[in-house]
């Protein structure tokens, strides 16, 4: 029987996170947009560079560990924010996130469409967190949000500017998922096929609702189209770069902005004060067919000097994968379904393996690369497969 002991990499957990979840369910993790180009793409795009190892360094004396965001963290890699843990983990939903980021002493990123209200999530746990931001239609409710986040202690926002709309994620609408989960006669069979997480969810109070926004329509086992369809229209239309920098001078701290795919726009983020480019296409769930994150690094690094936080994420599922991104310019990643594998294959404990598989690859990578220190990593380490 496959359980988290034996579950030896990230793909691993995925794996056993499949035998636990329902179809739909997985279906919503896994899935991508459209033909899933650019999900396929994030990963395949790794192996098209190559590490170069140097040999005979002294490596007696490790160090892994940097700042981002204004905050320390032990490794370059931390925890991306991702909705409706509820459905991964329905008894705990962020919790489980949040607490193994605190006990492996890195950072979590909570997502506006968290399950759990950000207080909750916030108080759970002593380690740094992010706040990650989506502006709603309702202004009055997105300013009050923001100010949630700065009295709970959050220590940066992160805007996400890839979702004006949702994308098309035709799995979704193949399984029949719905959010929340919905138990009709045609799902019924792929739910009772995953017992265990069906009673949690069933007897879950409050894993499926809108933590952060008690004053919208909650969904409920009878509603949920209705309420995929209102998801859609919460977000704002005409979002800008003159709301983005708003937002920055309104906001004391670091400032990420999620979803920048394009030198110009990493330029346009530093030009209105970000503190970080996350580049990122939301794992492949948003846009089809764009380039992966990872291989615009090298040209965002150049563009925007040297002082500006580059942080990748999508299609990281191995400690190499970090140190190529290292390598070619990036600060560091924020992982996505790297740790909600490990969610849905054990809550806590399961965040827990994933960080702590990445933790030694990545460490064992800069080994065998010959570097001690995250500076040593350079473009010297890396280069682009023949042919390609
Ligand atoms: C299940 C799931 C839910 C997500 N929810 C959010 C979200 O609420 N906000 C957000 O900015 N990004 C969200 N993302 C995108 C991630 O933050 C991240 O950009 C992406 O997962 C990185 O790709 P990877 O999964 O290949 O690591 C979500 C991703 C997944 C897989």
């Amino acid at each position: 029987m496959t359980t988290l002991k034996n579950c030896f990499n990230i793909d691993d957990l995925g794996r056993l996170a499949r035998k636990r979840l329902p179809v739909p369910v997985t279906d919503y993790v896994e899935g991508g947009a459209d033909d899933e180009v650019s999900l396929a793409n994030n990963i395949s795009a790794f192996s098209r560079y190559q590490i170069v190892p140097k040999v005979l360094q002294d490596i007696s004396a490790l160090t892994t560990a940097t700042e981002v965001m204004g905050c320390k963290i032990p490794h370059p890699f931390y925890i991306s924010a991702t909705g409706f843990s509820g459905m991964m983990c329905p008894t705990d939903a962020e919790l489980a996130g949040v607490r193994a980021a605190a006990s492996r002493r890195t950072l979590y990123t909570a997502s506006t469409f968290s399950n759990l209200p950000l207080e909750d999530i916030a108080e759970a746990s002593p380690c740094n967190k992010l706040f990650q931001v989506y502006v709603l239609n309702d202004q009055a409710l997105s300013s009050k949000l923001l100010e949630r986040a700065e009295k709970a202690g959050y220590k940066g926002l992160c805007l996400t500017v890839d979702t004006v709309v949702g994308g098309n994620r035709e799995r979704d609408a193949r399984s029949g998922l719905a959010i929340p989960p919905r138990l009709t006669l045609k799902s019924m069979f792929q739910y009772m096929m995953r017992p265990a997480w069906t009673i949690k969810y069933l007897l879950s109070s409050n894993s499926m609702s809108l933590g952060n926004f008690p004053e919208l329509p909650q969904p409920s086992m009878g509603d949920s189209q209705a309420f995929t369809q209102a998801l859609g229209t919460l977000f704002k239309k005409d979002l800008t770069w003159d709301d983005a920098k708003k937002m920055i001078d309104s906001w004391e701290g670091p400032f990420a902005i999620k979803g920048i795919m394009s030198v110009a726009d990493a330029l346009k983020a530093k030009e209105v004060g970000a503190t970080a480019v996350i580049l990122s296409n939301h794992g492949g769930r948003q846009l089809d067919g764009t380039p992966a994150p990872i291989e615009l690094v090298e040209e965002v690094r150049a563009a925007v000097g040297p002082d500006m936080e580059i942080i990748v994420d999508g299609g990281i599922r191995r400690g190499t994968d970090i140190f190529k991104a290292i390598a070619l310019g990036a600060n560091a990643c924020s992982i996505g379904r790297a740790y909600v594998r490990g969610l849905s294959a054990g809550g806590q404990e399961g965040v827990e393996k994933a960080l702590d598989i990445l933790t030694s690859e990545f460490e064992r990578c800069m080994i065998l690369a010959g570097c001690s220190s995250l500076e040593e990593i350079g473009p010297q380490h890396i280069r682009k497969r023949i042919n390609d």
